[in-house]
């Protein structure tokens, strides 16, 4: 692909009618949600879909997130159930993906499910991301705004340095509050967690009165696309580390010593929303990442699920 002049947007209303017109006409738009910068393209639309996995660099098999306006905008793609609209009604708009059956005459490009019978759909909190999907009128596949592998984006300079040249806009909106992807459930069956994110899974297990079915990390893979190393950073990092070895940098947690710290006063929401800037930073540095213990509580879950994924081998 040809390099391309990538648009620097900002949040006005211009601005998003600008982008909401090259989403129309097929083209790629990062845009902030309160998780990360998504990559955004109209779903309906084969080629632009087609055009995510390839400015991504993302293997075709891993599905992508539809993003809507709201509720009744998501019940038109699929099959709605109780479930859903107990956790629509209480996470929506919000880092919440929900995974049901696609409706017939649903209108997805099949490039989006990857060839499955589901569909995951999110309503996103974020104004501008809610405007921009107002503004468009339809649904918008994105999946994190980075190339396929690294550490997903939560400012529009972490897009530009990863897709500057390949995709047509970034609406600039500064940082994201959560800074951590959205949870997944899968409700085409019983109710199943698929990715720990934004929610904490205890949240959800209250508000439907039961467990969710969990599948462990060396379990079935039924999120297809949750690849064991992702999120990663060129360099090696290397878990529950209490202090750094020689040449390492050292990413804290709590008080204590460290070249930068998730959250000085041990909380999990602040650290979540730095995790992937703070990995940005070290990785910047060109050194191995040695990282503080997280608790595993609360968003610490999703924060050790993503920092697993940075520590993977890799090929
Ligand atoms: O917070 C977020 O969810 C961000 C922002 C941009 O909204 N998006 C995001 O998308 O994290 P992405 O593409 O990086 O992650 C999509 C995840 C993948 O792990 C994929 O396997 C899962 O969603 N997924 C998508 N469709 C699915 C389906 N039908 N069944 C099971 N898992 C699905
Ligand atoms: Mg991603």
């Amino acid at each position: 692909m040809p390099p391309i002049e990538t648009l620097h947007l900002g949040a006005s209303a211009p601005d998003l009618a600008r982008a909401a017109g090259l989403l129309a006409a097929g083209q790629l738009v990062a845009f902030p949600t309160e998780t990360v910068y998504g990559l955004g393209a109209d779903a309906r639309n084969g080629r632009a879909v087609a055009a995510i996995y390839a400015a991504k660099g993302r293997p075709s098999f891993n599905p992508l997130i539809v993003h809507l306006a709201d509720t009744g905008a998501a019940q038109r793609h699929v099959a709605w159930t109780d479930c859903a609209q107990r956790l629509a009604d209480a996470f929506w708009p919000g880092p919440l993906t929900l995974v049901l059956p696609l409706r017939p005459g649903h209108g997805i490009s099949d490039l989006v499910t990857a060839g499955l019978d589901t569909l995951a759909v999110r309503v996103p909190a974020h104004p501008t991301a809610r405007a921009l999907l107002r503004e468009f009128g339809g649904p918008v596949a994105a999946p994190s705004a980075n190339p396929s592998g690294r550490i997903s984006p939560t400012t529009a300079e972490h897009v530009l340095a990863g897709l500057s040249g390949r995709i047509a806009a970034v609406v600039d909106d500064g940082p994201c509050a959560v800074g951590l992807e959205s949870t997944i459930v899968g409700l085409d069956g019983a109710p199943t967690l698929l990715r720990p994110g934004g929610v904490a899974v205890e949240e959800i297990e209250a508000v439907l009165g039961h467990a969710l079915i969990r599948h462990d990390a060396g379990g079935t893979v039924s999120a297809p696309g949750q690849l064991a190393s992702h999120y990663a950073p060129a360099e090696r990092v290397r878990l529950n580390a209490e202090a750094p070895r020689p040449g390492e940098v050292f990413l804290g947690f709590g008080p204590m010593d460290c070249d930068l710290n998730l959250s000085p006063a041990g909380d999990l929401e602040e650290a979540a929303a730095n995790l992937f800037g703070h990995l940005h930073a070290l990785d910047a540095r060109a050194r191995p990442i040695a990282v503080a213990p997280i608790p595993d509580h609360g968003l610490g879950a999703a924060i050790n699920d993503r920092l697993r994924r940075a520590a993977a081998p890799r090929d």
